[in-house]
């Protein structure tokens, strides 16, 4: 063994690097929110009073604080049923059931997690090979056991897609013993506009929007962190806004933000400097893109995967927003590099739906009028650079720069 470490301790940058994990670090107090807290909380105020609260539906794109605000809010909410019901008042019977759908893909998965969440392990159901009914009947009959005021919480329900049946059982329940409240959450836009007419009046008893931030809350964000994560000579104003100002520019996300400013104390904690420069934040702004591209497109399927090198093709030719016929074209030969049959125009549609879900691309639906009939057109959403770079990196679809020459 040689008789140097490996590992580099010094700590000249961070003194809690815990403080900027996006999905485990909690902060007491929320950046500029307070609106939107004081709606939750007057559509969950009849709690309070055993009550059953309004339904709740909120949106906004990743990133802008809607898990992390639920979290804040349902932990006053415990806090203060555990005082009024510690000062023997009336007692308040209230559960909360919190499930993040991020990989649950339809209402059926839903429930079944959600019926396994609330039943002892050893009943257990399978995901697969009960009937809906079935499902649905037990899921009501573990909620009407519990009792009291249940309040459940789905949050990037937007997963579930077209499906919204969950929703709609669970909004407007015919249950005797207890009193049901649910709280939808969704990263997609759409998912909105597409709720089915009754999923909507039920539901959206109180709708909440969280908008992107902007470049001043981003920043106070990141100051918020890095008082309690940095070292106090380690960072100064410019960095830190200039982080702010690039997650400002792209998406208005929290979330990328802290990304980019941990990144940039990572680098210059790497290259052993005193404090984070604005080189620093630069060089972890590619990181933290290349990073987040690269990951969604492992998760697409191959053939996801070839609508969106598509979309990068016409992007680079000056083609887009680009229409699903012309598109198609692109697919199509991609599809023949890879001696792979394309599937139909419609799947094409479909890949191209959720690589706008996902964040990469947009899908605007346009209506030409009588003549012209409705169609959809893509855009990129990220640099077509970046989408070039983490094909190079994945394994999974196999690009040489000649391909895109051989289009182009
Ligand atoms: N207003 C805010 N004040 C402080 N931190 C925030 C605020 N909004 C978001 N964050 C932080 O940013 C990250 C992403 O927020 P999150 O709530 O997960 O976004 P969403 O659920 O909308 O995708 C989390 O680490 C969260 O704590
Ligand atoms: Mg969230």
């Amino acid at each position: 063994m040689s008789r140097k470490s490996p590992f580099n301790t010094a700590q000249n940058i961070f003194t809690d690097r815990d403080v900027f994990d996006v999905e485990g670090f909690q902060p007491k107090e929320l950046i500029e929110r307070d609106e939107q807290i004081n709606e939750y909380a007057s559509a969950l105020e009849p709690v309070l009073n055993g009550w059953r609260p309004n339904n709740i539906f909120i949106y906004g794109k990743t990133g802008t604080g809607k898990t992390a605000t639920t979290r804040y809010m349902l932990d006053w909410l415990r806090r203060d049923i555990e005082d009024h019901n510690e000062a023997g008042d009336d007692e308040i019977d209230l559960s909360i059931v919190y499930l993040n759908c991020e990989a649950l893909t339809s209402s059926y998965q839903v429930a079944v997690e959600l019926l396994n969440e609330l039943r002892d392990e050893h009943e257990q159901v399978a995901t697969r090979g009960h009937a809906p009914s079935d499902i649905y009947n037990w899921l009501f009959e573990e909620l009407d056991e519990i009792g009291g005021v249940v309040l459940t919480v789905l949050d990037e329900v937007d997963n579930v897609g077209d499906d919204d049946t969950i929703l709609y059982k669970l909004s407007r329940p015919e249950i005797e013993n207890a009193t049901l409240g649910v709280v939808g959450i969704s990263n997609d836009f759409s998912f909105r506009d597409d709720l089915s007419a009754k999923v909507k009046d039920s539901l959206c008893e109180k709708e909440i929007l969280f908008p992107a931030y902007g470049s001043e809350e981003l920043r106070e964000i990141l100051f918020q962190r890095a008082e309690k994560g940095l070292h106090a000579d380690a960072y100064d104003t410019a960095p830190v806004a200039l982080s702010a100002a690039y997650a400002a520019q792209d998406k208005g996300s929290a979330r990328q933000a802290i990304d980019i400013l941990r990144e940039a104390g990572d680098i210059a904690r790497r290259e052993d400097a005193d404090e984070i420069t604005e080189e620093h934040v630069e060089e972890a702004k590619g990181v933290v893109e290349r990073g987040r591209v690269s990951e969604m497109i492992q998760g697409l399927s191959p053939h996801g995967q070839y609508a969106l090198h598509a979309l990068a093709i016409a992007e680079r030719r000056d083609e887009t927003p680009i229409r699903t016929k012309d598109l198609y074209e692109f697919y199509g030969s991609i599809c023949n590099q890879h001696a792979t049959d394309p599937l139909s125009a419609r799947a094409l549609r479909d890949h191209m739906s959720e690589i706008d879900l996902i964040g990469l691309a947009t899908v605007d639906k346009k209506n030409a009028g009588r003549a012209g009939g409705k169609y959809k057109q893509y855009d990129l959403d990220v640099k077509v650079d970046r989408v070039v770079e983490a094909f190079a990196e994945t394994d999974a679809v196999e690009v040489d720069e000649t391909s895109y020459q051989s289009t182009l």
